[in-house]
């Protein structure tokens, strides 16, 4: 299991630190959630708060864009030095054409997909992706309760993936805490993103520790 922390639950004004200390409590991956005002009610990153985490740190970046026109943006954020980068299957129109672009330029493409959209959306381009990023919440906000029906999503993708022979790895965010990490990666989530949960208690290591504790 790699934690990725979500920067949109931190600390801006001492981003730096804040990742440090996340590393230090084992955290492999930074995730930072890009929101455009439009799929999602909320507004965040652009490319330059990528540039700033990229020279905070030597982890992997992972850019989620919950954002319309993804086709337009990405490179953006590819150039600002994101490794992995997932789209949601809502919002993108021409999917292969976009995951073909990502992996072309070499960083790791996945697919987002919101709570009530099903697996079956994924069934076609799944051969094509390195990860699925299965949202435990409706995308918007930090700090929202988890949703644990997609528990059983998490499971029937992974069986799908096994079946199908497919090196696809399976991605949770929102609302992952201690009470349920245990729970979304025994179901199959290798990717756990978390942003309140190690961010919110003021001692980021602190945080990501607990989580991985939780794991067992
Ligand atoms: C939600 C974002 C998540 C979120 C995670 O739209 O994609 O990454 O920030 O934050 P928590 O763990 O606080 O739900
Ligand atoms: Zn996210």
């Amino acid at each position: 299991m790699i934690l990725a922390p979500s920067i949109l639950a931190a600390d801006l004004g001492r981003l730096a630190e804040e990742l440090a200390a996340a590393e230090r409590g084992g955290a492999g991956m930074v995730h930072v959630d890009v929101m455009d005002g439009h799929f999602v009610p909320n507004l965040t990153f652009g490319p330059a708060i990528v540039e700033s985490v990229r020279r905070a740190t030597r982890l992997p970046i992972d850019v989620h864009l919950m954002i319309e026109n993804a086709e337009h943006r990405a490179d953006a954020f590819m150039d600002a030095g994101a490794g992995w980068v997932s789209v949601h299957v809502e919002a993108v129109t021409h999917l292969q054409r976009m995951i073909a672009h990502l992996r072309g330029r070499g960083v790791k493409a996945g697919v987002a997909v919101n709570p009530a959209t099903p697996l079956s959306s994924l069934e076609e381009i799944l051969p094509e992706l390195d990860y699925v990023l299965l949202m435990t919440v409706n995308p918007g906000y930090s700090g929202q309760e988890f949703l644990p029906a997609v528990v059983e999503k998490v499971r029937r993708l992974r069986a799908s993936v096994q079946a199908r022979g497919l090196d696809v790895k399976i991605e949770v965010d929102g609302g992952i805490a201690a009470d349920n990490i245990a729970t979304v990666v025994s179901a199959g989530a290798e990717l756990v993103v978390a942003g309140a949960a190690v961010f919110h208690g003021g001692d980021a290591e602190a945080g990501a520790r607990r989580l991985i504790e939780a794991c067992g």
